[in-house]
Formats: structure tokens, C-alpha cells, sequence
């Protein structure tokens, strides 16, 4: 079993030492949605590659930096790209974003995400708040990182996404005038695009977006005890939704046409929560 807390230690020490105030909220930038920073008052800025034992990205539009940053007075931590399963990395690397905006002091985190969409109702460029999660295929993985928190007495799982945090979303998209769906975020390691039986399948159990992030970091936020909710940009349509091929092109150009929309939400999300 890895003791995170040892694990990563210098890293987590090296972070605290940079911050005169713990920050409030963490959120974690999926895949475009990067140019959100550019609309804060960003205080520090570091690559990921500048802290020890933080796994290297190797995504073209992930970023890798962590910036702690301020809005509406609030203090945050941001996640510019995050850590995926289909990079190579282990779980218990992937929920590292997690685990150091816990450790630094953030009792609320808000994951964001491209998604392709299965709801037929769905568009891409739409916005969907994931009211429920399906990490069926990582069940095993997700029940040995439970075991490597190492941390005991922590709020047992599984409270997540928060109702409470969740509410704040949706009345912040009611007063921002911004189309909000609700639905079940399924989860798949990637790295390739899921088949058009898959999505058939996922459609038929209630799936209404597919990605190849946030269940088991959402998981791993609701067991520390943290209050999380995630918000996906649908960026394309799932596999034989349309009969379009699919490609990260289409992810990031889509991300990018809704960013303005996307950056309002969040935004607002943050003067309120
Ligand atoms: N499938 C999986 N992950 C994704 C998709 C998709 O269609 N779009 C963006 N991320």
C-alpha cells in the first residue's frame, strides 16, 4: 500500500511554503478549458514539472502548471490540466490534484472535463453537471486507492458529487441565463475512443456523457470528505451518436468555442460558493 502522505511529502511541503493563506476552492481544468486562468488574478504560478515526484504531462492541450489564484476574493487552486490513467499513470497518481488541494487546506473541488455526448439531447457545446458518476470498470482500482489514503477516521465514501455544491452550480447557471444539463458521467480508461456498441451500452444504463477522467477523482474528493461536483463540456458526440468520426481536434476546437460561456459559469460559480 502507498502512503501518500510519504509519497509526497516534499512536493506538498514545497507547495505550502509558497502560500501565505490556504486556499478555498480547487478546480481542475480539463481538456480547452485551460484559458480559464487568464481570467484571474493569478498570485503564483508553477509548471508541474518543477515539483518533486508530480508526474509529467504528456497531453499537447494540457498545460501542467498549478497556479494558486484569487476571484471575487476568494482564494483558489488551479489545476491546469490534470493526471490521466491513460498516460500510463497509476490511480494513485492520477488523483495526486486531489490529494494536494486537500493537503493544502481546500474542503471544495470542482472538476471540469470534455465529455463526448451520449444523451441524444445533447449537443456539442453544451454544459452538463454530473449528477451521479459510473466508474463500474474501475471498480477494483477504485477500491485499492480507498485503501491508499492512508489517512484514517475520513468521512467513509461515498458523498459525491455534493448536493449542496451541486445546488450552488445549478442556481449560478439559472442566474448567469446559461443552459445547464444534468446527467451521469461514465468513465473509461482510454486512451482510444470508445466503439459505437459501447456507447449503445452505456446509452441503454443510463450514461448520458463518456470521459477518461474525474470518476475516481471525484471518489477520492468525496472519501477525504471534500465537497466536489464536476462539470463537463460536451465536445463532441459520442461514438455512433452522429456517425462522425471522432478526434481530439474536435475536443479542443469545440472547448475553445464555449469558453466564454464555460469561463461565465465558472466564474459565477466561484462569487457564490
Ligand atoms: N469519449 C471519451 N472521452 C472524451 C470524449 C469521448 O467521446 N470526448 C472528450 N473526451
Amino acid at each position: 500500500m502507498i502512503d501518500l502522505n510519504f509519497k509526497y511529502k516534499e512536493l506538498i511541503e514545497q507547495l505550502r511554503s509558497e502560500i501565505s493563506e490556504e486556499p478555498y476552492l480547487a478546480i481542475v481544468l480539463g481538456s480547452g478549458l485551460g484559458d480559464f486562468v487568464k481570467n484571474l488574478k493569478l498570485i503564483k504560478s508553477f509548471s508541474t514539472s518543477s515539483l518533486p515526484g508530480y508526474p509529467p504531462s504528456t497531453i499537447q492541450s494540457h498545460e501542467g502548471k498549478i497556479h494558486f489564484a484569487e476571484s471575487a476574493g476568494k482564494k483558489l487552486l488551479i489545476f491546469q490540466g490534470r493526471i490521466h490513467f491513460y498516460e500510463g499513470y497509476l490511480l494513485s497518481q492520477c488523483i495526486l490534484p486531489v490529494f494536494i488541494s486537500y493537503k493544502l487546506g481546500c474542503r471544495k473541488i470542482l472538476l471540469t472535463n470534455a465529455a463526448g455526448g451520449i444523451n441524444p439531447m445533447f449537443e456539442p457545446g453544451d454544459l452538463m453537471l454530473a449528477s451521479s458518476f459510473n466508474g463500474i470498470s474501475v471498480k477494483k482500482e477504485l477500491t485499492d486507492l480507498i485503501g491508499l489514503a492512508s489517512e484514517k477516521g475520513k468521512n467513509n465514501f461515498y458523498n459525491f458529487p455534493s448536493s449542496s455544491f451541486n445546488e450552488i452550480i445549478k442556481h449560478t447557471s439559472l442566474e448567469e441565463k446559461i443552459n445547464l444539463w444534468e446527467g451521469i458521467y461514465w468513465y473509461t480508461k482510454g486512451p482510444s475512443y470508445e466503439t459505437p456498441a459501447e456507447i449503445m451500452m452505456m446509452r441503454k444504463f443510463g450514461g448520458d456523457a463518456i470521459g477518461m477522467s474525474t470518476v475516481h477523482e471525484a471518489v477520492f474528493a468525496g472519501y477525504l470528505g471534500m465537497e466536489v461536483s464536476s462539470i463537463s463540456c460536451i465536445t463532441n458526440y459520442a461514438a455512433g451518436i452522429s456517425g462522425r468520426k471522432l478526434d481530439h481536434q474536435e475536443v479542443t476546437e469545440t472547448a475553445n468555442r464555449v469558453k466564454d460561456k464555460f469561463e461565465r459559469l465558472v466564474k459565477g460559480i466561484i462569487s457564490i460558493v
